[in-house]
């Protein structure tokens, strides 16, 4: 694909065609691309461009064209000069999702890079960037020249994504936010896979996650997306594969910046819930093999237990002047909700807990609010544990008591617990996709 100059068009002609169900040329596509983002198509006409891609989905060479016209409004990375192989990471967001913590020193135990681009958290999602911000000291901000050393040292690197990879991305995502227009798969994929095409990753995982608390709420609408990420990685040289795991309930056993960044040491240090070691360890296992590293699984748990992991996590903490040692914050303030009944907790609803966090202030709803590190709520029990009328389910922690009703009154309908079913606990991964 190259940057040449193409041919004017009508932003309504182009909208009228996917309208009426007709696929759009590669010219069309990448005038339309390079006119929204230096401003010449209007907000409100991509949003209507958006809502026919969304009703009318887009063929596999359309998300193609679509995501290289907005890899090429920005520049691209290059670590051919690193002396590993690359693997990236990407998950489509969850609720307790801080598998990126762990995973990126575990993976370069074994000399492959880690470049991870990372973002900060909108809505009931998290946002690495805000979880690692609660290290005391701890720099996002890396220049290009400080992510390849580090990449180079100590082989794994989480920072901010600077703002010259895909900006058409950055004005698209915002538009489809208040336009309604998130949801739609080629916008999702292309969104990205232009993203990470253009961090010049060699291998890449994909975590596509299904569930309430995840953009896609069904296997079906999950594989699809999957499917059509894993193609437009292939189809751009990079080793690309996809896992389809559970976010119907959150991960682990935290939710919150520092209340997630010290479950992350805990299986750092070689202990931490079993569903988080376990999706770590079976991604890192792909990245590896992305990579050309035929790593098993008990090779890479014992770099959890033996303390390899957490060197390169401590390392890479204070080469981003992040204090290991220093305190996590803790919220100022805890309340905790009690078991009503005896049985089995059948639900505990990823989205239901993920707002009552953010009500909490450990998210946002608005890109430049401040996020509060130690607001979250810490969980007592899981989907198919057995619990006792009174025993402590969860502890909610803000910094700001007045967060608490609002809170509450999510969180006290996310679960579910039943007298006589049996303990059955939530399938973690359902699907790999290559
Ligand atoms: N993450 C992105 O980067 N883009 C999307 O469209 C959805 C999730």
């Amino acid at each position: 694909m190259t940057n040449a100059p193409a041919p004017a068009f009508d932003a309504v002609d182009i909208i009228r065609a996917k309208r009426d169900k007709k696929q759009l040329s590669a010219d069309e596509i990448k005038w339309v691309i390079n006119a929204y983002t230096d401003g010449t198509v209007a907000d409100y006409q991509m949003a209507a461009l958006n809502m026919a891609i969304l009703l009318n989905g887009m063929s596999r060479e359309e998300i193609a064209l679509w995501t290289n016209a907005m890899i090429n409004t920005g520049e691209r990375m290059d670590f051919s000069s690193l002396h590993f192989p690359t693997s990236d990471k990407h998950s489509t967001g969850g609720v307790g999702d801080k598998i990126t913590l762990p995973l990126a020193p575990l993976v370069s135990v074994f000399d492959v890079a880690v470049p991870q681009l990372s973002g900060r958290g909108l809505g009931h999602t998290g946002g690495t960037l805000d979880k690692l911000e609660s290290i005391k000291g701890w720099r996002a901000a890396l220049t290009n020249d400080e992510m390849m050393r580090q990449l180079d040292t100590i082989g794994a690197v989480i920072c901010q994504a600077g703002s010259g990879l895909a900006p058409a991305d950055r004005k698209l995502y915002a538009l489809r936010d208040v336009t309604g227009t998130v949801e739609a798969i080629p916008l999702i994929a292309s969104s990205i896979m232009s993203k990470k095409i253009a961090e010049g990753t060699g291998a890449l995982v994909l975590d596509v996650k299904v569930g309430s608390g995840a953009f896609m709420k069904t296997e079906e609408d999950a594989r699809t997306l999957a499917q059509t990420m894993v193609d437009l990685g292939k189809d751009a040289g990079v080793r690309t594969v996809a896992l389809l795991t559970n976010m119907s309930t959150p991960l682990g056993l935290t939710v919150g910046n520092a209340l997630e960044v010290r479950e992350s040491v805990d299986v750092l240090a070689g202990g931490g819930p079993s569903d988080v070691v376990d999706l770590t360890v079976a991604l890192a296992v792909e990245m590896l093999a992305g990579a050309g590293k035929d790593i098993s699984e008990d090779e890479v748990r014992a770099a959890l237990k033996d303390g390899r992991a957490m060197d390169k996590w401590r390392a890479m903490i204070a080469a981003q002047d992040g204090d290991n040692d220093a305190p996590l914050p803790v919220g100022k303030e805890q309340q905790q909700i009690l078991a009503p009944t005896s049985g089995v907790l059948t639900k505990l609803d990823a989205y239901d807990v993920g707002v009552a966090s953010w009500r909490l202030g450990a998210g946002r709803a608005r890109k430049d609010d401040p996020v509060q590190a130690g607001a979250g709520i810490e969980l007592h029990a899981k989907p198919g544990d057995v619990v006792t009328a009174g025993q402590p389910l969860m502890t909610l922690h803000t910094d700001t008591p007045e967060r608490f009703e609002r809170a509450l009154a999510t969180a006290n309908t996310s679960f579910e617990i039943e007298t006589d079913a049996t303990p059955t606990p939530a399938r973690l991964i359902y699907d790999r996709i290559s």
